[in-house]
């Protein structure tokens, strides 16, 4: 293996950004990008994403596009290359056969199936390098973690008030976030496999969980509700009401689920009722759900954060209160307080209007 050049890491760096808007597209696939780049000229000659579902891979298709032009290429990849023949022909050998001269990787692939892709690139005469680039690494969070905790890369989304609460009691989903914060969380379930609620989330506030963003709508992913010992049934417009969209509801062994054939039920193990969170989202990861939005209660943050099960929270803070009868974000003191107990850090912060996104995220994420 040879050195990462400084152009190197600008082309890895391109590539992210290219493969960025298409998280959330590719299936149980990695969205990966794939650039061929002429060394000598340091020019574009093709690039492609995973398409559409997860096939075709990236690879393949940028060198289709390359052509003869392939021959002598440096390839930059987000993601090292799949070595089997699974539901599309081994990349490697495609890389091989083109001529590609050198192959530049983001972030080691930890699928099992990939393993051996490095030295079968070396031993056929194609310089390769492994960068651990940090931007695809984290590009590539998802499917790093679901193929070594089995779970996928979860994301949490809460809307706190000026006072601390996220909601009123008995009074469905409290009007404290502001129309950027509302595009915002929306824009993050485009980007995820699935949105998960609690049981109770789903019956108090009855939400639709689809993307409103103009144009957007069919970016809706996989939506799915956490039952509890009370069960779920279909008067939850989630799980009765026909949308068009997908819908999953996880509940323990035992506990009542009345739902249409239409919404697939998740029998995972637990106690009193509640599925266990592990098992919940280890199930998620059986399905080849690599990123996770929870938009989680009182009650399923305290659960998630006391399991270790987030990976970046998102604290959107309002500057409306919401007074008499609320229901406070966490009862045992400032979330801000929970998150940093839960080992999650501050790692950045923007407006969104007039409310204020706070980002916390695990200081060293697997890789
Ligand atoms: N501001 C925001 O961003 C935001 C987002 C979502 C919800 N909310 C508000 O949050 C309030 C609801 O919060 P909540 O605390 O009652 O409910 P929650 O956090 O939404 O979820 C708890 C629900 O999940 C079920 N569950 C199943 N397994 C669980 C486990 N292992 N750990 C934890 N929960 C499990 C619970 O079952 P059991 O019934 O058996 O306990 C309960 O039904 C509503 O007012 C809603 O408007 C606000």
């Amino acid at each position: 293996m040879t050195e990462l050049t400084a152009e190197d890491r600008r082309w890895l760096d391109a590539a992210v950004r290219y493969a960025s808007p298409f998280v959330g597209t590719t299936a149980d696939e990695p969205a990966v990008a794939a650039l061929l780049v002429d060394p000598r000229s340091q020019t574009l000659v093709s690039r492609a994403v995973t398409a559409k579902g997860g096939r075709p891979h990236a690879e393949s298709q940028a060198i289709a596009v390359a052509g003869f032009e392939a021959a002598g290429c440096t390839l930059y990849l987000t993601l090292e290359p799949c070595h089997h023949w699974g539901r599309t022909p081994p990349c490697v050998d495609a890389i091989i056969r083109a001529g590609i001269m050198r192959v530049v990787i983001g972030a080691a692939n930890l699928d099992p199936q990939a393993a051996g892709s490095i030295g079968h690139l070396e031993s056929a005469g194609v310089e390769t390098v492994l960068a651990n680039h940090a931007p695809s690494l984290a590009l590539h969070a998802g499917h790093t973690l679901r193929h070594t905790t089995a779970r996928p890369f979860v994301t949490a989304v809460l809307v706190a008030s000026a006072d601390g609460m996220l909601g009123r009691s008995g009074a469905g989903r409290a009007p404290i976030a502001g129309q950027p914060s509302s595009n915002w969380i929306d824009l993050q379930r485009t980007r995820a496999d699935a949105i998960l609620v609690g049981a109770a989330t789903a019956r108090s506030d009855d939400p639709a969980l689809t993307v409103a963003l103009p144009g957007l709508a069919l970016r809706t992913p996989l939506r799915v509700v956490l039952a509890g010992a009370g069960g779920i049934d279909r008067k939850v417009n989630l799980v009765g009401r026909f949308s068009g969209y997908r819908t999953a509801v996880i509940a323990e062994t035992g506990v009542a689920v009345d739902a249409p054939v239409s919404v697939e039920t998740i029998r995972v193990a637990g106690s009193q009722g509640r599925p266990d969170l592990e098992a919940a989202l280890t199930a998620l990861g059986r399905k080849g759900i690599q990123n996770l939005l929870v938009e989680p209660g009182q009650r399923l943050v305290a659960g998630l954060l006391e399991a270790d099960l987030v990976d970046r929270f998102a604290l959107i803070l309002s500057p409306l209160s919401v007074g008499e009868g609320g229901v406070p974000a966490s009862p045992d003191g400032p979330i801000a307080d929970l998150l940093g107990a839960a080992g999650l850090a501050e790692t950045g912060r923007q407006r969104l209007g007039d409310d204020t996104l706070v980002l916390y995220e695990r200081p060293s994420r697997p890789n």
